[in-house]
């Protein structure tokens, strides 16, 4: 089983992630928790690249560098433990592509899809819980972490607007697969709703 989460910065998605792996394991799941980009030599470093303010870079090569970091988690790691029966959670995937940089950047959806497509060899997650707040509360968050800006932080509010409102979208076209959940609610009720749609899925 392939569990994703997703949202705009700060939503809560690794807190759950760790929540839903913990659960998981201890109804005797074998689980992998990972993260994107990331979760393999070669993601983690194009993460550091893409996150590294010093950094010029274009929307297209933002798009690339995203989706090459992912291309090398899909085939080295996912598809592989896919295969041996583990549970795997990923923050982000490639649902964040078309969040960011087709509703956030303005970069055709269909180019997006097609490269995601290509990466992720059309592996499609079988649940994706997409962790709203607004973006007041992700600046709230922000401020209260104090947490140092990285390269992608420096957009402006509309952008995130944008990539809130694309999360929206996915969600009314694939209802089944994609859930939004009221991230301002605690981090259990929150955990519990996530639970209660992962186990239907098992069942
Ligand atoms: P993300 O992985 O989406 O960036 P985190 O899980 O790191 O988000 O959470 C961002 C911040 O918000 C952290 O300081 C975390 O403690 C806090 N947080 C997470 N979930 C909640 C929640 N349900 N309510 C209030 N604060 C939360
Ligand atoms: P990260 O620290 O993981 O973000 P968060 O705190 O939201 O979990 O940084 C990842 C950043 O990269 C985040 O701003 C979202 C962005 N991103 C994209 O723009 N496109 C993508 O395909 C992915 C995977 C992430």
């Amino acid at each position: 089983m392939f569990i994703t989460f997703e949202g705009i910065d700060s939503s809560g998605k690794s807190t759950q992630v760790e929540k839903l792996s913990d659960a998981l394991t201890k109804l005797g799941k074998k689980v992998l928790a990972l993260r994107e980009p990331g979760g393999t030599t070669v993601a983690e470093a194009i993460r550091t690249i893409l996150l590294d303010k010093k950094n010029l870079i274009h929307y297209e090569d933002e798009l690339l560098l995203f989706t090459s970091a992912r291309a090398n988690l899909v085939s080295n790691v996912i598809i592989p433990e896919l295969k041996i029966g583990t549970v795997v959670i990923c923050d982000r995937f490639a649902d964040s592509s078309i969040a960011y940089q087709s509703f956030g950047r303005g970069i055709k959806r269909e180019v997006v899809e097609l490269i995601n497509n290509f990466v992720t060899q059309n592996l499609k997650p079988d649940l994706t819980f997409v962790v709203d707040i607004s973006v007041d509360t992700m600046i709230e968050r922000t401020k209260i972490a104090k947490k140092i800006h990285d390269r992608m932080e420096e957009n402006k509010i509309d952008f995130y607007a944008k990539v809130r409102n694309g999360y929206n979208v996915l969600s009314k076209e694939e209802p089944n697969r994609v859930k939004i959940i009221d991230g301002t609610k605690s981090i259990e009720q929150i955990h519990e709703t996530i639970i209660k749609f992962v186990q239907q899925k098992l069942n």
